[in-house]
């Protein structure tokens, strides 16, 4: 199918206050809810964080539209399939997990019918922790829409690109990039290809923001710039329609006659956004040793612990590799936070075979992990004398402060593989108590020469 993305327009930075009108002077001027709109629209207020929140983390935008939001039938309880916030139906244990990507189903599925819920922590009620998911989806959304009260929805593409029709704007999407719709926005996904395939991660907490750069400076990481906002377009269509929202943890529908992606000027900055996960300006070391993930880290969910994320996501994308006398790839670790990790092209650079793109793994709190023991005998061999450049691939992780709980979809579907942890099995034992450093060893050789 043609893409149509040359056509899509967008505003540049992140979380910056927007203004845009698809029809002129739709936007009233010098206040926001005058007594008569232009064009008879009413104005909206659609807040993202509380309104007494501190104007650096303030998220609200005005919205101009053909009909108001309250504007639609009874919800009633949906079939909820596989989304679930119910993370505390199983005992989650420490062992390591590993999937195989999820197939694309044959029957016709859209983003809704797909959404798969994998795990997750906290609550929608508790503002706190999140839920992922995968989604599978071979058809358009055509005649419904959907909203999520619960979270702010991070969506990375693993297979085919997607046209998101929000009530903001239209974002395109395909793998390599992410889109983040905030907590209510309601939208329609279309697919651009055959089948689409990727991960969500469900925010209940504070909205995603910029990390801090400390001592990095001013720039680098994810640049503001490069993140896209859509300009206001809107859709007056009448019909028979179906409104989904995500609340209190499963899904509701209620009829609706026209569409919701009737807004057709807005302003503010609690607004959907893409990035290109290939603009990341990568940071590493330049002398030794392997450096904390966090220095890969895109995206933050601030919890109320200074210093302690609800929610990091983080993405290990092509880089040179050039530290000396170092074991080059992510060493040995156990942490506090709990790694659910995807895979979205190429293979990770602590895995040589197992983890596939489109797959997953889940690490939880202080559960040991690291190389494979095929990966970790590569390294030892390795000349770090040379750079080595760790191209075509983008791998990430949604990391969280509170153990990751795998619902019973996860450890019951066909993809989790069996006996994961073998691939640690293997590592053997190197220990020796008659070991002498190789300099040391070198020295005793010539002194034997020369006697
Ligand atoms: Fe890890």
């Amino acid at each position: 199918m043609k893409s149509v993305a040359a056509a899509l327009r967008y505003q540049c930075g992140f979380g910056n206050h927007f203004a845009t009108e698809a029809l002129p002077g739709a936007l009233p001027e010098g206040r926001n809810s005058p007594q008569h709109c232009a064009y008879g629209l009413y104005a909206e207020q659609f807040s993202g964080t509380a309104f007494t929140a501190p104007r650096h983390s303030n998220r609200r935008s005005w919205l101009y539209r053909i009909r108001p939001a309250a504007v639609h039938g009874e919800f009633l309880p949906l079939e909820a399939g596989w989304v679930t916030n119910r993370f505390e139906e199983l005992t989650p244990s420490p062992n390591q997990l590993r999937w195989d990507p999820l197939p694309v189903p044959r029957q016709a599925t859209d983003f809704v019918a797909g959404l798969r819920a994998i795990a997750g922590n906290g609550s929608p009620d508790a503002h706190g922790g999140c839920g992922i998911y995968w989604y599978v989806a071979n058809r358009s959304m055509r005649e419904r829409f959907f909203y999520d009260a619960d979270g702010e929805l991070l969506l990375v593409p693993q297979l085919g690109s997607l046209r998101i029709a929000t009530e903001l704007g239209r974002i395109e999407a395909g793998p390599q990039e992410i889109v983040v719709i905030p907590r209510g926005l309601r939208f329609r996904v279309e697919l651009l290809e055959r089948e689409a395939r990727g991960y969500i991660c469900e925010n209940f907490g504070a909205p995603l923001r910029l990390p801090d750069l400390g001592p990095i400076g001013a720039n680098g990481l994810a640049n503001p710039r490069d993140f896209l906002t859509p300009v206001a377009s809107y859709e007056d269509r009448e019909g028979e329609f179906e409104l989904i929202a995500k609340f209190a943890g499963r899904l509701w529908a209620a009829p609706i006659t026209h569409s919701p992606l009737d807004v057709v000027a807005w302003h503010g900055n609690n607004a959907p956004y893409k990035y290109d996960l290939r603009r990341f300006n990568t940071l590493g070391s330049v002398s030794y040793d392997h450096p904390d993930p966090s220095i890969f880290l895109v995206l933050q969910s601030q919890s109320d612990t200074p210093g302690v994320d609800g929610i990091d996501f983080v993405i290990f994308p092509p880089r040179w590799q050039v530290a000396q006398d170092t074991f080059r790839p992510p060493w040995f670790h156990r942490n506090v936070a709990s790694e659910f990790m995807g895979l979205i092209t190429g293979v990770y650079d602590a895995k040589a075979e197992g983890f596939a793109a489109g797959g997953a793994s889940l690490h939880n709190c202080m559960s040991g992990h690291g190389p494979d023991a095929a990966t970790y005998e590569q390294a030892l061999r390795a000349d770090t004398s040379r750079p080595v450049h760790i191209a075509a691939t983008m791998a990430f992780m949604f990391e969280t402060r509170t153990v990751i709980r795998p619902t019973r979809f996860a450890l019951e579907v066909r993809q989790l593989q069996k006996g994961y942890s073998r691939v640690w099995r293997d590592l053997p034992k190197k220990f020796s108590p008659d070991w002498v450093a190789p300099a040391k060893r070198a020295s005793r050789r010539r002194a034997v020469r020369r006697r």
